[in-house]
């Protein structure tokens, strides 16, 4: 079994591929061409130009505020970073869900205005006629199921989804329904592990998880919490790789420090 398919570019195959081969699928949002370049150049397989710029880049509680607009002018930073990456890009609230004509709409904006990839959307049968009149534009389409953040306030509460049955057969054929569609792949967010193990063992397209256990086919975090520049977020479900927010209290205090103390700049440091 291979641990890392070398592919020039990343395709909607290659994730197939990776799939069939079970080697895993690793993602990562990004919204900026600066990390975007970085997290490239390492060997991410999928950037998502997540609606969570809402949260993390523009300070809201929630994922609703962010416009089509500002999505377009994150996707497009993050676009001019990439080469090997496959780019998602999440169609905000309100930019699919009235009708399948205006999704389509949004999700050509998306191509046309970054060069992304594919495009990501919340919910499955209530949404199925948008993502099939997407799909036949000839745009990829990841679905995401679970704990679905447009939908905080049906929910109430960003607790873990589909513990119950009756909503965990719902995700179960909503999760079928999108494969047959032709969604590319799916993100299961916050759901029991072993209803993460069963439905991307049930199906033929790869499962990206975030809180949703080691058997999807792949991974997905949110770069803010991955590299600990949140402090306040702490999910079971996060690993943390760096402490970006102590390592950067202390490099500016230093910088306070030194520029206050006239030591920065020094001989050396001027022209
Ligand atoms: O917007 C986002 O970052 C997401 C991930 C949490 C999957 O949808």
């Amino acid at each position: 079994m291979s641990v890392h398919t070398e592919v020039k570019k990343v395709t909607t195959h290659a994730l197939q591929r990776m799939k069939q081969h079970g080697e895993k699928i690793s993602m990562i949002t990004a919204y900026d061409y600066s990390f975007a370049r970085i997290f490239d150049a390492a060997g991410i397989d999928v950037i998502l130009v997540g609606d969570s710029a809402s949260n993390v880049m523009a300070g809201h509680e929630t994922t609703l505020p962010i416009t089509l607009d500002q999505m377009i002018y994150h996707a497009s930073s993050v676009m001019r970073g990439v080469n090997r990456a496959f780019v998602v890009v999440d169609l905000p609230f309100g930019s699919y869900q009235s009708n399948s004509k205006e999704a389509l709409a949004s999700a050509i904006r998306i191509m046309k205005e970054t060069g992304a990839h594919g495009i990501k959307v919340e919910g499955g049968e209530e949404i199925l006629e948008s993502v099939k009149r997407i799909l036949a534009a000839g745009i990829p389409v990841m679905g995401h199921l679970g704990l679905t953040p447009q939908s905080i306030y049906k929910f109430g509460t960003y607790t873990v989804r589909a513990r119950e049955e009756a909503e965990a057969e719902k995700l179960k054929k909503d999760a079928r329904l999108l494969e047959e569609a032709g969604a590319f792949g799916l993100v299961l967010e916050k759901i029991p592990a072993a209803l993460g193990k069963a439905v991307s063992q049930s199906l033929n397209i790869p499962t990206i998880g975030i809180g949703a256990g080691k058997y999807c086919d792949g991974q997905v975090l949110v770069m803010h919490d991955l590299l600990g520049i949140n402090t306040e977020f702490q999910p079971r479900f996060l690993r943390r790789y760096l402490r970006l927010h102590e390592e950067i209290t202390g490099a500016i205090q230093q910088y306070i420090k030194d520029v206050k103390s006239n030591d920065f700049p020094n001989e050396q440091e001027q022209y």
